[in-house]
């Protein structure tokens, strides 16, 4: 038998393998695909104060190694979200992380204060890096004095274990990730998507009506994994790693590199039941190589000998 589990601050994971939000609807739509409460643990599609349409179309779009997207935070609102998603996670035998995103500051933790007595809520993740949207997201995940008032507003809400997701947008992660340490965070999660465009060389248009998205999939993997590392070195709260997971070894690498649990997104649309199948590839790692504790190969990087 394989130890799997993890901890998040007070938050425990029966395994590492969390659902990237925007990636796995509310979590039920996955249902017909695998045992939800299976997982670690499901991160919801971020809500907003205000339910939210989204940019216009296209707003997807694939490319050779991953996917643009600029959805741009479309969603019920929070009034829904408490009365209408989070019940049919009832019987879930998860943990269940609502991810939040405001305009301001102030709307960050009024949205917090109205998830924090939800029992069914176990986490909450702050999102401040979305780069789809014109306030808030990515505007205020870049500049470090910013998160922190973010965090330091919603911790002043909740006693919920607070993960804030931090954008590869900027030149030192590990500065933005030790601000959301010192203002309060219990995880900080690494990576949300690249930013990115693509152009339609026929119609000269480009793919995406907003013009610059959101790159993720397999050709962010390398990119993840670097400030997943950086953002290790940086903190000492947990590191949640995503970008280009598509398999079980992706996630030992990020697991090695730092991170403590992984979330998987791009894989979620390819193949529904991958997160699943990521678990069990993890279990069989472990067995190969003789590891009783997957809590054991976190940030376990060796230094490569000097020649
Ligand atoms: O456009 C979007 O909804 C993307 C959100 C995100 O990357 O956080």
């Amino acid at each position: 038998m394989v130890d799997l589990s993890v901890k998040i601050g007070s938050l425990t994971l029966k395994n590492p393998v969390l659902t990237a939000s925007g990636t796995f609807g509310y979590g039920r739509e996955y249902d017909p695909y695998l045992d939800i409460s299976q997982l670690g643990g499901i991160v919801t599609k971020t809500v907003t104060l205000e339910p939210r349409q989204g940019n216009p179309m296209p707003r997807i779009a694939e490319t050779p190694a991953g996917m643009l997207n600029s959805i741009g935070l479309s969603n019920v609102g929070v009034e829904k979200y408490l009365n209408e998603k989070l019940p049919l996670l009832a019987d879930v035998d998860t943990n269940v992380i609502a991810n939040v995103a405001g305009n301001t500051i102030d709307e960050y933790a009024e949205i917090v204060s109205r998830l924090q007595h939800h029992p069914r809520i176990d986490a909450i993740e702050i999102n401040v890096s979305c780069p789809n949207v014109e306030k808030g997201g990515l505007a205020f995940g870049t500049d470090a004095s910013v998160t922190a008032a973010v965090v330091k507003g919603v911790r002043n809400q909740t006693g919920k274990p607070v993960i804030v997701k931090l954008t590869p947008n900027v030149t030192d992660i590990g500065v933005i990730a030790r601000a959301a340490e010192d203002s309060g965070a219990d995880a900080v999660s690494c990576i949300n998507t690249v930013q990115g465009m693509g152009v339609n060389i026929h119609t000269r248009q480009p793919l995406l009506a907003r013009i610059i998205g959101g790159l993720s999939g397999p050709a962010i993997k390398p990119i993840a994994l670097a400030k997943v590392y950086q953002a290790a070195q940086a903190v000492r709260i947990p590191v949640i790693g995503l970008g280009g997971i598509m398999g079980w070894a992706d996630a030992v690498e990020f697991l090695i590199a730092g991170a403590t649990a992984v979330q998987t997104g791009t894989l979620n649309f390819i193949e529904p039941a991958g997160p699943v199948q990521l678990i069990q590839g993890l279990e069989s790692y472990c067995i190969t190589h003789n590891i009783s504790r997957i809590a054991d190969i976190i940030g376990s990087l060796e230094k490569r000998p000097v020649k």
